[in-house]
């Protein structure tokens, strides 16, 4: 087979991004909005968008900071033990948030305010499945007793196991997986579960961030594991299965905040994601399966349409910068120094 040099596919979505706020916001949300038509808005703000007029005065702010007409922020609200049913159904039913977060209390960045127990949200689950709400995951426990490389193995076992079976009506996206206990959990549920993975969980095992000295830009939660997994994550995002999807998780920190004693957890792969993801699937052997993974999936899942108009990617080498200044604030990105074999074009 001759191999393509060019790729076109419908314009991908993002359905995991922290897009930040301030001056960051302006730095980082260009790039999300040059490649992706739609991104999922993660809203672990300080303070967290715990409300509707929180999130519909966030969504105005990445207007403004992207410039783009044809950029569509989907936003989130953040659940806490404090979150009322009504509040998240009045949100969702107005169009203000497409979905809500789930992030287990200080299991990462942005977390404190999340929830303690998943008992204390029963009420606003029972909502969301009712009015098929989707519900987006960190699916990790907090217990201090529990190593860090099995958190999202236990979570499985101690709390989505049994969500999904409670609530089967609750439509669940277990977001950033990096275990092959998660590609299994996903591929074996049933149509209302899916998950998103991150190009760094593909590309990356534990090893990147340990060996030769401690590499603070390999250092994203959930952490990445044993290689193992990686190729069980490869071989979900490649195989055509239909509820797996493109979620960057990209995660912008300044350089100084992860270059440091107690660095910042997060990747910030924005500006190169769609070559990141090719790059993929083309070792994979799977380019003709990327559009699904990176435009149909993920729409299909949250009911919305595809998009129209379409991305060209041209087989070219392209550099990683070692630093991307973003409004004032330097960023090492994703795959910094390294050469990747896509181009995105247009
Ligand atoms: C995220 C962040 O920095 O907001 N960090 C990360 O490592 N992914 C939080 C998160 O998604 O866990
Ligand atoms: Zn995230």
């Amino acid at each position: 087979m001759t191999r393509p040099t060019e790729l076109t596919i419908r314009r991908p979505d993002d359905w995991h991004v922290h897009l930040r706020d301030g001056a960051l916001l302006h730095g980082v949300a260009p790039h999300t909005a040059r490649q992706f038509a739609r991104a999922i808005v993660m809203p672990n703000l300080s303070p967290p968008m715990t409300d509707r007029a929180g999130v519909a005065a966030y969504r105005e702010r990445i207007l403004a900071a992207t410039g783009s007409a044809r950029f569509t922020p989907l936003m989130t609200l953040y659940l806490t033990d404090a979150t009322c049913p009504d509040e998240v159904e009045r949100g969702f039913g107005e169009g203000v948030f497409v979905a809500a977060k789930l992030y287990p209390a200080h299991a990462t960045t942005g977390s404190a305010h999340g929830v303690t127990d998943i008992a204390q949200i029963r009420p606003v689950l029972e909502r969301m499945a009712a009015i098929g709400m989707p519900l987006l995951i960190h699916g990790e426990v907090t217990d201090a007793h529990v190593d860090i490389f099995d958190r999202e193995a236990v979570f499985i076992d101690r709390t989505l196991t049994r969500l999904v079976a409670d609530l089967p009506d609750l439509r669940v996206v277990f977001e950033h997986i990096t275990t092959a206990e998660a590609a299994d959990f996903v591929a074996g549920a049933g149509p209302n579960v899916a998950a998103t993975i991150t190009p760094q969980h593909l590309h990356i095992n534990r090893n990147a961030m340990l060996v030769g000295g401690i590499r603070p830009h390999a250092y994203c939660l959930p952490v990445a594991k044993r290689e193992h997994h990686r190729l069980a994550l490869r071989k979900l995002a490649t195989s055509g299965f239909d509820r797996v999807f493109l979620g960057t998780d990209t995660a912008p920190h300044a350089q100084h905040l992860k270059e440091a004693a107690c660095g910042c957890a997060g990747l910030f792969n924005a500006p190169f994601a769609l070559e990141s993801y090719a790059t993929v699937f083309e070792e994979e052997g799977a380019l003709d399966r990327f559009e699904a993974f990176a435009s149909l999936n993920g729409p299909a899942f949250y009911r919305l349409p595809v998009n129209e108009d379409t991305v060209t990617l041209r087989r070219e080498t392209v550099t990683v910068p070692d630093v991307i200044d973003c409004n004032g604030t330097p960023i090492v990105p994703f795959h910094a120094g390294e050469t990747l074999n896509w181009k995105f074009v247009f």
